[in-house]
């Protein structure tokens, strides 16, 4: 299906070495293989701890790459640690084979749920969220895991709620310019190999699959491939040959949430910009949900207790605030709100050759009139110093940059703001979208640029 055969999703191979001591560690049982390596049930003879190695085949033990692309799984595992990751404990070669040690899950993987058919809603979205939530870890350190899917997923009980961890970092790539930032100790990177495709089909982003090294929105689209499966029991069609926003829109799940998985299934420069944006808006969505039940149920009741005068009054009630503010959704969701009320139209800068480009009278410092998302600044303390308008009017000093620089959706990302006076903003270069593009705009709506400039966050 895919252009080159991947080095890593070659047919897995059938090594079963249950039963062997490699150094310290014996094999109990074998847990699960892939193309790479067998995972064990495994016991530490000094402390009697239970692990789960990962053995590297032997094929690969004479192969630089393959070898540099386990050393670096354990490193990232070790590393970042988040109770939706798993923990790696240990790397090295005992007994003639390099191998991982990290905590066994007891648990079985999404995939294997999947076998026996789609799971709920509900369900997928909490799996989902959790997932997003490990995934918010990595893209913190800088790291695109590139391998989404529901084979790299665990699923386990925790006192009767289950938990979902994002594992197998064996794809992950740390993303080139971020990286001095985020502090991690990584021996030299492996090389991707040119034209050789990592990833699991399905799942792929289709900026990959055109030779794309992969990033934090090519996770953001396989996060949307997974939740996608987990709704409908199919994986998602080769995006090269059908439009996956198209198929995921005939899903049969509340708006808000669909709104979300459309905006990670769409092209790129619309899609959501991290884990952080996209985690942020499946929020956003269940909040919104929760409170229309809880309003629902309220004015069931009201006429039973014979208050009638007050389910008509409750019913005619705007929503909270909270409750009122549209899911942080997809592009695609923001932008037919735009024409409504979300985002309103950038006002034309009043008098463009007036003073200071940055300085704005205290009036115009007041937050928009609607209900803030969770990323909107308007919530927070703006920036400001006090200063002289025009009028001999007290006037605050604004600052531009550093208000938009809270719309951020992580500290590693990188994003230049192009502003004209009376246009909409781009972000890197595209229309603004997503939940970061809803934030920049208010920001703009509610401190109209005096003059072209570009920003870069
Ligand atoms: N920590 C773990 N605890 C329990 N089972 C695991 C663990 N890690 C992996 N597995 C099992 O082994 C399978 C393959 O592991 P994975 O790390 O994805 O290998 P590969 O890199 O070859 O794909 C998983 O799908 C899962 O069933
Ligand atoms: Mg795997």
């Amino acid at each position: 299906m895919f252009a080159e055969p991947d080095l890593f999703t070659l047919p897995a191979l059938d090594h079963d070495f249950s039963g062997e001591t490699l150094g310290r560690y014996h094999l109990d049982r074998r847990v699960g293989h892939g193309g790479v390596a067998s995972i064990y049930a495994t016991t530490c003879k000094n402390t009697g701890a239970i692990f789960a190695l990962k053995v590297l085949h032997p094929e690969h033990d004479g192969n630089p790459i393959a070898v540099q692309r386990f050393r670096q799984e354990a490193q990232l595992g070790a590393q970042i640690r988040h109770p939706n990751l798993i923990p790696v404990y240990d790397q090295g070669w005992l007994g003639g084979h390099h191998f991982i040690a990290m905590e066994l899950v007891e648990g079985k993987t999404l995939a294997d749920v999947l076998a026996n058919g789609p799971i709920g809603w509900e369900r997928s979205t909490a799996i989902v969220c959790d997932l997003l939530a490990g995934l918010v870890a990595l893209h913190e350190r800088a790291v695109a895991h590139r391998d989404i899917s529901p084979n790299n997923c665990m699923l386990e009980d925790i006192g009767g709620r289950e938990r979902a961890r994002l594992f197998d970092l064996s794809h992950a790539r740390v993303v080139p310019d971020m990286r001095e930032a985020d502090g991690l100790v990584l021996g030299l990177p492996p090389e991707s190999v040119p034209m050789v495709i990592y990833g699991t089909p399905h799942f792929i982003a289709p900026e990959r699959l055109r030779g794309s090294p992969g990033d934090f929105r090519t996770d953001v689209f396989s996060m949307g491939a997974l939740w996608f499966t987990a709704l409908t029991g199919e994986a998602l069609p080769d995006p090269r040959n059908a439009d996956p926003v198209g198929v995921a829109q005939r899903l049969k799940i509340p708006p808000a949430l669909s709104a979300v998985l459309l905006g990670a299934l769409e092209i790129r420069p619309r899609r959501h910009h991290s884990a952080t944006s996209m985690l942020g808006a499946i929020e956003q969505a269940l909040k919104d949900l929760r409170g229309r039940r809880r309003r629902r149920r309220l004015w069931a009741f009201a006429p039973l207790l014979g208050l009638l005068p007050f389910s008509i009054w409750l019913a005619h009630q705007p929503a909270p605030a909270d409750e009122a503010c549209l899911p942080a959704a997809s592009p695609e969701s923001v932008e037919h709100a735009t024409a409504a009320s979300v985002v309103s139209p950038v006002k034309p800068a009043s008098d463009p050759q007036g003073a200071a480009p940055a300085v704005v009278p205290v009036a115009d410092l007041e937050p928009p009139a609607r209900a803030a998302g969770p990323l909107a600044p308007a919530q927070e303390p703006l920036p400001a110093s006090t200063t002289r308008g025009p009028a001999g009017l007290p006037a605050q000093r604004f600052d531009l940059r550093r208000t938009l620089a809270k719309c951020k959706p992580h500290r590693t990302a990188r994003i230049e703001i192009t502003i004209r006076p009376g246009e909409r903003a781009l972000i890197d270069g595209d229309r603004a979208a997503g939940e970061l593009g809803r934030c920049v705009e208010d920001v703009l709506t509610a401190h109209p640029p005096q003059q072209a400039e570009m920003i870069k966050l």
